[in-house]
């Protein structure tokens, strides 16, 4: 540590240059996902020039392996200063609900961020009178992406209805496309379900197997793993080994045509592989979904016994702060939370997902931590699997509705 700049900031009244100690932030941003977060931690290290701050990932996508490794450190009485979690039952069903974690009410108070973030986001935060996390963003789920260059060469445009996709997959499939649509591990397959379901449902039905009054065997639901089941076979059949990254490197490299994932793939595209939004690549809602925002928000809690609380604390206002906000969301693909961002800051993608943010019905999403519990959604990759194993839509129409039923969905 530079002693020195501590005693000069000490001496100056400087807290943030008294501010030492370390950092610990817990997340699943490593490798291609990293350079949102760590353009975040460059502007709290010019902060806090004396914290050390550990950037501690775990590596998978949907942070499929990052939960697991905070259940054991949390339970073992190790929590990590600050993780990253979905705003939601992601948090709330788990460690709010658990009593692990600090009221974060006082914190939104002071910043003023109760009227600086949209209201349904912090009832998404809130739970028994308490505000439980920071939100660094929005990220939009529903979303197909695609070369135009490469559309073009085979002549077909973005489907807008799963009907036409199936279409469009067949007129690939004769062009010599063995795979038209990318996909990936289980996570990403659960990712393709809930935008086909939000299709074929719609917002409303959507809304409404969450609150129960639309059974997962219900007719309609039975019909979304059928038509699921028939989008997989226009798919690549290694999915189970690839990472997302790896699905839309498929689609980037004219392997296939189309790719649904969360607008993080915007991010990987123009920050990673450096292509322009609009032109290196193209995105539509995924079909079926258009004027429908399926959102799910990244955010920050601070758990109790965090060893390095004042630490912590300026972090969380450096993750709410419009500066801070600015600085990761053009980076990682996903808009601002804060309602006051600046739309200059944000590439051709950006720009048009604060548009439909603005304007578009907003729904939550299942995989993402935003609108199921959290008991649900971890034994949703069973249900998955099940489906997988043998295609039987009502199977796993059953096994998925006896799942509502045991976690209370609809009570
Ligand atoms: C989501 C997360 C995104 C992105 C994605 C892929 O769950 O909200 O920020 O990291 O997983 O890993």
């Amino acid at each position: 540590m530079r002693k020195w700049l501590l005693w000069l900031g000490v001496a100056l009244g400087l807290p943030a240059l008294a501010q030492t100690g370390k950092l610990e932030i817990f997340s699943w941003w490593a490798g291609d996902e990293g350079p949102a977060l760590e353009a975040l931690i460059k502007l709290y290290k010019q902060k806090y020039p004396n914290v050390e701050v550990i950037n501690a990932t775990v590596t998978g996508g949907a942070g499929v392996n990052a939960k697991a490794v905070l259940k054991t450190r949390m339970l073992g009485g190790d929590p990590p200063d600050t993780f990253q979690v979905h705003a939601g039952q992601e948090l709330i069903g788990t460690w709010v609900v658990a009593d692990r974690m600090e009221d974060l009410s006082g914190l939104f108070r002071q910043e003023g961020w109760l009227t600086k973030f949209p209201k349904g986001l912090i009832d998404l935060l809130s739970y028994k009178g308490g505000v439980w996390s920071v939100p660094v963003n929005i990220h939009r789920s529903n979303v197909m992406w695609y070369i135009p260059e490469n559309l073009k060469k085979w002549g077909v445009a973005p489907p807008k209805t799963w009907d036409e996709f199936l279409k469009t997959c067949q007129a690939l499939k004769q062009k010599g496309l063995e795979a038209p649509l990318a996909l990936g591990e289980n996570w990403t397959q659960q990712h393709l379900w809930e935008s086909v379901a939000l299709g074929l449902l719609g917002a409303e039905g959507w809304n409404s197997l969450w609150s129960g009054k639309l059974k997962f065997n219900d007719p309609k639901a039975v019909q979304v793993w059928e038509v699921f089941g028939k989008v997989l076979e226009c798919a690549n059949k290694d999915a189970a080994g690839l990472s997302w990254q790896q699905a839309v490197d498929r689609v980037v490299q004219g392997q296939a045509a189309f790719n649904i994932m969360g607008d993080w793939a915007a991010g990987y595209m123009s920050t990673t592989l450096k292509l322009k939004p609009g032109e290196g690549f193209g995105w539509a809602p995924s079909p079926g979904t258009q004027g429908v925002f399926m959102m799910l928000s990244d955010s920050f809690g601070l758990p109790k016994g965090a060893k390095n609380r004042q630490n912590t604390i300026n972090w969380l206002r450096l993750v709410g702060s419009l500066e801070g906000q600015d600085t990761f969301n053009p980076l990682k693909g996903s808009i601002a939370a804060r309602l006051d961002s600046d739309p200059r800051k944000y590439n051709a993608y950006g720009q048009s997902a604060m548009k439909d943010w603005k304007m578009n019905r907003i729904v939550g999403s299942l995989v993402h931590g935003a609108v199921a519990p959290e008991s649900f959604m971890s034994q949703f990759g069973t249900v998955m699997e099940i489906y997988l194993q043998g295609k039987n839509a009502k199977a796993a129409a059953n096994a998925a509705q006896a799942i509502a039923s045991q976690v209370g969905i609809g009570r």
